[in-house]
């Protein structure tokens, strides 16, 4: 197609309002970016059909320039395809149903009250250290049965896994910063080496315990695969919460009358937090590497190419959401695409939600007010992948 699109994902501008160039990829429907194998597609419809064909369309990406197989752990889930998909999410799918996770709630909310305590002696705080990072960190890391006291670790190493998040789909990665990566993925692997070690003699009634289980049967699991199942967990199980609590915070921000509606009907919790889903998702992008040569929206794809999914895009369809474009906490047929469709839908969903929904019913019921405590543009996450901010400074009015 020749019109003067041009589409820059790595453009801050575009990263910081991205919505107008998501319109104008709709229409076109595919957008070739010049020079490289990667198609991004922007259309609803499009993304369904992209995301439920696991073998047209696969989760599983040759390795880096440079690197073999034999560099790396074996994958997670996140990056295999059925039947092998199946067998490692069947190992841990019980631990994250909507029955289980609503166990966890006293306990969130316990945990968001005791963040909230210790923000309101501050009044001013940086939202992100104060609650967005600490809630989802703590839950996710008793859930696995690591040590609270080491989630500022996690933060470091999950801050530096995510950084580089999609930096190879749109060209290969710098060698220093795979090195890096890899290099932060053998810490992880030690630090859970000597935590399976603690399991193997002693197990608690946590999913660690579980896995070393599986492991030790030598049923289903290797020492690698666990490893990576925990790095999995830890990294796609905080960043991507962490960044739904701060989106809600903003968004609600930048639309007070809402804000307003949702503190006076806190009934409207689950509805705003689909909503920010929808119109802030946390992760805007979905790759996948095409297995074959085909056609896609009138785009010729050639086999390894890769297509990128933007769900940002998605979730502001015209021919999928009444008003798009507008903010409605109340919107009642809401059937986003933030947490992906079709085989690798997002296994944290229901635990995501019910943070989420804990950490602003607990923001709203122990403050009057909160407003944002600087002007100047916030800074932006470091890995495209994300719609995220880093720092949320806020001033908080007790309730
Ligand atoms: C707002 C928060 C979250 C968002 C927006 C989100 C988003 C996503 C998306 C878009 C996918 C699909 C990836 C693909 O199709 O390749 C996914 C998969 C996944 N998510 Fe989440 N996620 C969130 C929270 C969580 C949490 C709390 C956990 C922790 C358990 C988690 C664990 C996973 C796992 C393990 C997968 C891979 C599933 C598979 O391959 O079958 N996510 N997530």
């Amino acid at each position: 197609m020749s019109d003067d699109f041009f589409f820059n994902p790595f453009d801050e501008a575009t990263r910081r309002d991205p919505f107008a160039l998501y319109a104008r990829g709709r229409a076109r429907r595919a957008y070739r970016h010049p020079g490289l194998p990667v198609v991004s597609i922007f259309r609803y419809a499009d993304v369904i059909e992209v995301l439920r064909d696991a073998s047209l369309f696969s989760n599983v990406f040759p390795p880096p320039p440079g690197l073999g197989p034999e560099d790396m752990l074996p994958p997670n889930m996140l990056g295999t395809d059925p039947p092998e998909h199946e067998r490692l999410r069947g190992l841990v799918n019980q631990a994250f149903t909507p029955k289980i996770i609503r166990r966890l709630e006293p306990r969130m909310e316990e945990i968001a009250e005791s963040l909230l305590d210790a923000a309101l002696r501050e009044r001013r705080v940086d939202l992100v250290q104060a609650l967005t990072y600490p809630l989802p960190v703590t839950v996710i890391a008793e859930i696995i049965g690591v040590p609270p006291e080491d989630g500022p670790k996690f933060k470091h190493w999950s801050d530096e896994l995510v950084a580089s998040l999609g930096a190879g789909l749109l060209g290969p990665p710098p060698p220093e910063q795979l090195a890096h990566t890899q290099s932060v993925v053998r810490e992880l692997a030690a630090y859970f080496e000597t935590l399976v070690e603690l399991r193997r003699g002693e197990p608690k009634e946590d999913l660690l315990s579980g896995l070393v289980a599986a492991e030790l049967e030598g049923r289903h699991l290797s020492f690698d695969e666990l490893v990576q199942m925990l790095i999995l967990l830890l990294v796609a199980g905080n960043e991507t919460t962490t960044t739904l609590i701060g989106n809600v915070a903003l968004t609600l921000l930048a639309h007070p009358d809402e804000l307003a509606r949702v503190r006076a009907e806190p009934e409207r919790i689950p509805s705003a937090i689909e909503e920010v889903l929808r119109y802030s998702s946390p992760v805007q992008i979905d790759p996948r590497c095409a297995t074959a040569d085909t056609e896609l929206c009138g785009e010729k794809v050639t086999k390894g190419e890769v297509v990128i999914s933007w769900l940002g895009a998605a979730n502001r369809d015209e021919s999928v959401f009444k008003d798009p474009e507008c903010f409605d906490t109340a919107r009642k047929e809401n059937r986003h695409l933030a947490f992906g469709f079709g085989t690798h839908y997002c296994l944290g969903s229901n635990l995501a939600r019910l943070e989420a929904q804990t950490a602003l019913r607990v923001l709203l019921r122990r403050t009057r007010d909160f407003r944002l405590a600087s002007s100047d543009p916030l800074p932006l996450h470091r890995s495209f992948v994300f719609r995220s901010f880093t720092k949320i400074p806020l001033e908080l009015e007790p309730a």
